[in-house]
């Protein structure tokens, strides 16, 4: 675009509807909030900057929503806010941004609540603009427009457009009209401004509605520019529960689709959740139910099975991932290592740090921990704050005490040790290389290489002792 753009967001009304104590636009959809959807959107386009309208809930609002990311040719737009009290319409929301939007940019004007809006859709948009005319998103899909500003046209061949007629101030034949507008406009700034200072609210809501400037504009002679889409998803808003959940499952569907063209294989593209970024590698492969969160990587190869929750993760090539897995690296992340095996039933934490090839069995907890290769803990075992060696067998029923009430203290357990079922290893402590330890044993010393610790009841018993041959079947 050969302009600047500065996008306006209005976010200030209150979405009565959805009967919630959170304002609307923090809905949260495909896991980002509504109106960070919209935000985000004007990012990719490389607009200059973008001021949300709050009102209603402006707070929570102004708090809930985050800076866009820039793209790799421009940087982020700049964020900023502002407060629209009280609410006197759309057009009165948008005179409130006003003050803050430059005389040389176009504006683009988008709703809060309509988070699917599509970058190629804008861009035709502003392309219809040119820097120099005000022009409308409209939808027509040959239906029903109720509740919709209905698009008046001339009658004449050129059709062009006149007014927009809100549903509620609209006459029969009007009703009848099946064009309807979306609530995105784009005009350069320095036309919107005086357009915006006409507005005036004789109409059925005694409201300032901004789609008065089309007539205004009009009537001064300009021509109005329109782009008609027949995608209702992209212009659909959300103004109750049940539109947030088609939407969502609309919105599911487009990135399941996305991902089975990049090869994913999905067991059933329905029963697939993504409420963040999903990076997927070749052959992978997904059962059903699962569900991605934050930013999720997969390797080439990796499986998960049906029913796992997995956030802020990344795991290796040919890693799987069993049945009914809780992954969630919150901020520290995850990693599971190449071919390594988890769950069914597994809990990876914050910090857990799986090496190549470990085994990770079932209801057992890791948090903030690393697991270098080959190591296995299979069944029914905790490992918090620990350091855990290559090839070391930590039994069932075994766990880390790591917290003394006031403070966290590291397990360090070395290569190659046995530890047997039932164990409590009270931290910090480090079990020396290829030692093993008695099954029920209480931990509460360090132990040498290589050697055998029993500590059942008070006594802990340090003897030097060789592990057993393994018998050949
Ligand atoms: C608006 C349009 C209508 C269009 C429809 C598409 C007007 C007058 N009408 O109607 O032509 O078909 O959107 O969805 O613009 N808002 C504020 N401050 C206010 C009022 C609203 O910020 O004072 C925000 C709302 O939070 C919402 C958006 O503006 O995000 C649209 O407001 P809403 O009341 O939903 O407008 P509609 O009646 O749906
Ligand atoms: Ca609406």
């Amino acid at each position: 675009m050969s302009f600047p753009v500065d996008v306006v967001v209005m976010a200030a009304g209150k979405g009565t509807r959805m009967k919630s104590l959170r304002p609307k636009v923090l809905h949260r959809l495909a896991g980002r909030a509504l109106a960070q959807h919209v935000i985000d959107c004007a990012a990719r386009l490389s607009a200059r900057s973008v001021v949300v309208i709050t009102g209603h809930g402006a707070e929570q609002v102004e708090a809930g929503l985050s800076q866009p990311l820039g793209t790799p040719d421009s940087a982020a737009p700049r964020l900023r806010y502002v407060r629209q009290e009280p609410q006197l319409g759309t057009g009165h929301a948008v005179q409130q941004a006003v003050p803050v939007l430059p005389d040389d940019g176009v504006v683009l004007i988008l709703n809060g609540d309509v988070p699917l809006i599509g970058q190629a859709t804008l861009q035709a948009l502003l392309q219809a603009c040119e820097g120099q005319h005000l022009a409308l998103l409209t939808v027509d899909t040959g239906g029903d427009a109720t509740g919709y500003g209905r698009i008046v046209r001339s009658q004449d061949a050129d059709r062009s457009v006149l007014a927009i007629v809100e549903h509620k101030d609209a006459n029969e034949a009007q009703r009848r009209i099946t064009e309807w507008y979306s609530g995105v406009m784009a005009a350069p700034a320095a036309l919107l401004k005086p357009l915006l200072q006409g507005l005036t609210n004789d109409n059925s809501q005694h409201e300032y509605y901004l789609t008065d400037v089309v007539k205004h504009a009009v009537a001064q002679g300009r021509v109005v520019r329109a782009v008609t889409t027949r995608d209702e998803v992209e212009v659909a808003g959300v103004n109750s529960p049940l539109q947030l959940a088609e939407l969502e499952r609309a919105c599911q569907r487009r990135l399941a689709h996305a991902l089975m063209e990049q090869g994913v294989r999905l067991a059933d593209p329905a029963r697939l959740d993504v409420r963040g970024e999903l990076m997927c590698g070749q052959d992978v492969d997904i059962d059903v139910n699962c569900v991605f969160e934050g930013r999720v990587k997969l390797g080439d190869g990796v499986r998960i099975g049906a029913n796992c929750v997995i956030a802020n993760a990344a795991i290796d090539a040919g890693a799987v991932i069993h049945p009914f897995t809780h992954i969630d690296g919150e901020k520290l992340g995850v990693s599971v290592g190449r071919g390594a095996l988890v769950g069914p039933f597994a809990r990876l934490r914050p910090g857990a740090q799986l090496g190549e090839d470990v085994h990770i069995g079932n209801f057992v907890e890791v948090k903030n921990s690393t697991l270098a290769a080959g190591a296995k803990a299979n069944h029914l075992a905790y490992l918090g704050d620990a350091t855990v060696g290559e090839r070391v067998n930590y039994g069932a029923g075994s766990i880390t005490a790591n917290y003394d009430g006031a403070n966290k203290h590291r397990t360090v357990i070395e290569a190659d040790v046995h530890v047997g079922s039932n164990c409590v290893l009270v931290a910090p402590v480090t079990l020396g290389a290829g030692g093993t330890v008695g099954g029920g044993s209480t931990i509460t010393k360090s132990t040498p290489p290589g050697a055998l610790a029993v500590a059942r009841g008070k006594q802990m018993v340090l003897e030097n002792w060789q592990r057993p041959a393994k018998k050949k079947p």
